[in-house]
């Protein structure tokens, strides 16, 4: 049997670096006491260790370190952002290429609180993204929530001007970075960016289980509402969350091995060279996109070079092909991924797609074994 070749790093990014492996191995066998909870050597060195992440992270995205709140995952980070800051009858404005982790929060939350929200365009130009953003903008709006980089195709929004945008009109700006983090630059200051929402194991190559959700200058923490309550470490006494970031939002133990590994991820990231990985993924996807084109039957969608390639083959079913490359050794992920908006943008609802999630550990070898694979699959279709 070949050996695994993975194509799944929009899910997750695998195989993690080794020193990400032995970050979390050299914290766990020497000072894993529970960070913030305690006056001892483990605790205080534990608490050491995770503050160092959050200054690698508020480096990263131009924050301040004691702005950057850790929780389990990008979906709560976004969570917290959007119900944290609704109030009653309010509208708020997301992008057509978003993921559940946006939708569903912001559906349930106009759903209880007599809000609306609609939908703007980043598709197409920067042009069209304002000018959508202006046709929906309304007396109620409160914020505007954008993905940054699809989780399906290539399409990127255009943070600086949307940022502006929000500034412009009083908005909070909301942005979740799940694929872009640790891949594209972000500078909060410059792109006015209010919430941050990212997760480590996807592109900030750590361990699943620790995300964050960073708040930009503007933002008073004491303003946000809290929808998780519990242990902060400081002042136990009130039955309310302290008003201080980032405890009023570290409610409970806080994932500090995934957190020592994303913090390591990160380094090796700027190690290697962020640019750089990203580069060496578009030249993955532009031989797979060129190879793919290539395929009578093969239809690709958004196909610019970046971290993820989307397609289908006429008469199969998405599922079946992820399951015949999955019995050759070969991971990618099929269906909606979680972004039946983002299919329906782009055509592919309800039937989905199969997607292809390019990572730093992808070879042009490997591609080229994956596009071989995927043309005999399209030609079993060919009468
Ligand atoms: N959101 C992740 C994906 O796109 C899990 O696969």
């Amino acid at each position: 049997m070949r050996r695994t070749i993975y194509f799944d790093n929009a899910a997750t990014t695998f195989p993690k670096p080794e020193c990400v492996h032995r970050a979390v191995i050299k914290y766990a066998e020497n000072y894993a006491g529970n960070p913030g909870r305690g006056s001892h050597k483990m605790s205080l060195l534990s608490s050491g260790a995770v503050f160092d992440v959050r200054e690698k992270l508020a480096n990263e995205f131009s924050a301040l370190p004691e702005r950057v709140a850790f929780t389990a995952n990008v979906t709560e980070s976004l969570n917290m952002a959007i119900k944290g800051i609704f109030e009653f009858g309010d509208n708020l404005l997301i992008s057509n290429m978003e993921h559940n982790a946006v939708l569903r929060p912001v559906s349930t939350i106009c759903g209880e609180k007599n809000g609306t929200y609609d939908i703007f365009d980043i598709v197409h130009d920067e042009e069209e993204t304002i000018k959508s953003l202006k046709s929906k903008l309304t007396r109620k709006t409160r914020a505007v929530i954008t993905t940054h980089m699809s989780n399906l195709c290539t399409v990127t929004a255009p943070l600086e001007i949307i940022g502006q945008f929000c500034r412009e009109n009083g908005l909070y700006f909301i942005v979740d970075a799940a694929q872009s983090a640790g891949r594209l630059p972000i500078d909060m200051r410059a792109s006015n960016i209010d919430m941050l929402c990212i997760t480590g194991h996807k592109s900030l190559y750590g361990y699943m289980g620790a995300g964050a959700l960073i708040f930009g200058e503007n933002v008073e923490p004491a303003e946000i509402r809290t929808i998780i309550e519990g242990g902060s470490g400081v002042d136990s006494v009130p039955l309310t969350m302290p008003e201080i970031a980032p405890e009023r939002f570290e409610a409970g133990t806080i994932p500090a091995h995934a957190i020592v590994s994303m913090g390591r991820g990160l380094d090796w990231v700027h190690y290697v060279g962020r640019d750089k990985i990203f580069a060496h993924e578009k030249k993955i996807s532009e031989v797979i996109i060129s190879r793919l084109s290539e395929i009578d039957g093969v239809t690709l969608y958004g196909a610019e070079t970046g971290a993820t390639v989307l397609f289908n083959i006429s008469g199969v079913e998405p599922s079946d092909v992820s399951m015949r490359l999955s019995e050759k050794n070969i991971c990618v992920r099929s269906g909606l991924h979680c972004a039946p908006l983002a299919h329906r943008t782009l055509g592919t609802f309800p039937r989905g797609a199969v997607r292809i999630g390019i990572g730093a550990f992808n070879t042009e070898a490997d591609a080229k074994i994956l596009c071989d694979e995927i043309r005999a699959i399209a030609q079993m279709q060919v009468p």
